[in-house]
C-alpha cells in the first residue's frame, strides 16, 4: 500500500488525513473508523445503484443510493440524503462513507458538511478521476442550472481509501476521463506520469494534489492552479448538459488554455504543441471544441465561473509557470473560440 498524508495543521486541531492507495485498501475501512475520536456507531454509506463495489463494516450500516449522472448532483439530492440520515438516526458522531466516482464523493461530502452542521466523511473513490483528484482536498458541492459546482463547502474527509481493484470494472470512457485530469498534473509538474505503473501513478497524483492543497487549503491563491483547463471545461459541461464528461471537458480545456496563453504572448507555439502531444498522443484524448454553444455563449458561461472575480479568469501557462490570470480580454477569447469551435 502507498500512504500519502494530506497535511492540514489547524489551530489546536490537526485535520491531516491519510490517503491509502493499493489493492485491497477497502478492507481498511473498519480500522480507519476505529481510529476516529468520535467512536462512530453507525455509518451512512452513500453510493449508486449498480456500482459493482460494496463496502462492509462491523458497524450499523445504512445505505443511501443516489442517481447516476451530473443531473443528480443537485440540492434536491442533498435534501434527500440529509432527510434519510435523520430518519436513520445518524448522529453527529457517525460517519458518512462515500463510495463512488467524483459525483458521489462531491455530493456525499457536501451532505456530510451540511448535516448537523458537519459530520465526518470517509471517501472510497471508485473511478480513476475520483482517486487522483475529486476525493482529495475537501472540495464538495453540487451544480445549479446556471453552472457547475456553484454551491458547496470545503469539507475535508477523515480518510480516503483508493482500492485499485475496483478499477477493473471501470468503462474505457471513465478511464479516459481520469486521464484528462492526469494530463493536468503532467503540466503542473512536468513529470511523465504515464511512465509509472497504475498504483505509482495514482499515488503520485495524490501527492501532487496533497502538496498543493496543504499550501492553500481554501484556494486563496495557489490552489487555483488545480483548475488548469477547467474554465472552458465547466462551460462545456454546462452547455452540453453534461453529455460531455468532466475529464473529457478538461482535456479540451487544457489545449484551449494553452492556445489562449500563446495568443496572449505568454508561451510559444512549441509549448502549445507539447500540450497537444501529451493530451492527444500520450493520453489519447480528444481536443476539438464541440459545437454545444456559440462562442458568445461560451464566453458568457465562462464569465460565471467561480474563479471569475475580475472579468474572465483563466489558469494559464506562462514565463513563471502555470498561474491564475484575471481580466483576460474577452475579445481575444471570443476570436480564438470563433476559430476553434467545431474545427
Ligand atoms: N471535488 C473535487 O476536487 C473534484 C475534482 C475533480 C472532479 N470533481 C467532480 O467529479 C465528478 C466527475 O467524477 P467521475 O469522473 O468520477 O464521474 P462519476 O462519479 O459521474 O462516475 C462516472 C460513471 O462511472 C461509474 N462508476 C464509478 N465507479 C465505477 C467502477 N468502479 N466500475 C464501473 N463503473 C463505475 C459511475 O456509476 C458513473 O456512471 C464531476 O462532478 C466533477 O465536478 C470534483
Amino acid at each position: 500500500m502507498n500512504r500519502v498524508t494530506v497535511r492540514l495543521p489547524g489551530e489546536g486541531v490537526d485535520r491531516s488525513y491519510e490517503v491509502v492507495v493499493g489493492s485491497g485498501a477497502l478492507a481498511l475501512l473498519d480500522g480507519l473508523l476505529d481510529a476516529l475520536d468520535t467512536s462512530p456507531k453507525r455509518i451512512a454509506v452513500v453510493s449508486q445503484a449498480g456500482l459493482p463495489v460494496t463496502v462492509s463494516s462491523t458497524r450499523e450500516c445504512h445505505r443511501f443510493m443516489i442517481g447516476d449522472g451530473e443531473h443528480h448532483k443537485t440540492l434536491d439530492t442533498i435534501q434527500e440524503l440529509c432527510r434519510g440520515f435523520a430518519s436513520a438516526g445518524i448522529t453527529r458522531n457517525d460517519v458518512v462513507v462515500a463510495v463512488g466516482g467524483g459525483m458521489v464523493t462531491d455530493v456525499a461530502g457536501f451532505a456530510a458538511a451540511s448535516y448537523h452542521r458537519g459530520i465526518r466523511v470517509v471517501h472510497v473513490p471508485t473511478t480513476l478521476l475520483g482517486m487522483i483528484d475529486a476525493a482529495i482536498g475537501g472540495k464538495t458541492g453540487v451544480n445549479l442550472p446556471e453552472g457547475k459546482n456553484l454551491v458547496g463547502a470545503f469539507w475535508q474527509p477523515s480518510g480516503v481509501l483508493c482500492d485499485l481493484d475496483v478499477l477493473s470494472t471501470l468503462p474505457d470512457r471513465e478511464v479516459r476521463c481520469g486521464n484528462g485530469e492526469m494530463a493536468k498534473y503532467h503540466f503542473l509538474t512536468g513529470e511523465n506520469l504515464s511512465a509509472l505503473n497504475l498504483g505509482e501513478r495514482v499515488a503520485r497524483c495524490v501527492e501532487i494534489k496533497a502538496e498543493v492543497v496543504a499550501s492553500d487549503e481554501r484556494e486563496s491563491g495557489r490552489r487555483a492552479i488545480l483548475n488548469y483547463g477547467h474554465t472552458l471545461a465547466h462551460a462545456l459541461e454546462t452547455a452540453s448538459e453534461h453529455r460531455l464528461a468532466h475529464g473529457e471537458a478538461v482535456a479540451i480545456g487544457l489545449l484551449f488554455a494553452a492556445r489562449l496563453a500563446e495568443r496572449l504572448g505568454r508561451i510559444s507555439s512549441e509549448r502549445v504543441e507539447q500540450h497537444r502531444i501529451v493530451i492527444e498522443d500520450d493520453y489519447g484524448l480528444a481536443t476539438t471544441i464541440p459545437q454545444v454553444a456559440s462562442p458568445a455563449e461560451f464566453v458568457a458561461l465562462m464569465g460565471r465561473d467561480k474563479k471569475a472575480v475580475d472579468g474572465l479568469t483563466f489558469v494559464l501557462d506562462g514565463p513563471s509557470g502555470i498561474e491564475v490570470v484575471a481580466n483576460v480580454d474577452a475579445v481575444v477569447v471570443r476570436e480564438l473560440l470563433d476559430e476553434l469551435v467545431g474545427s
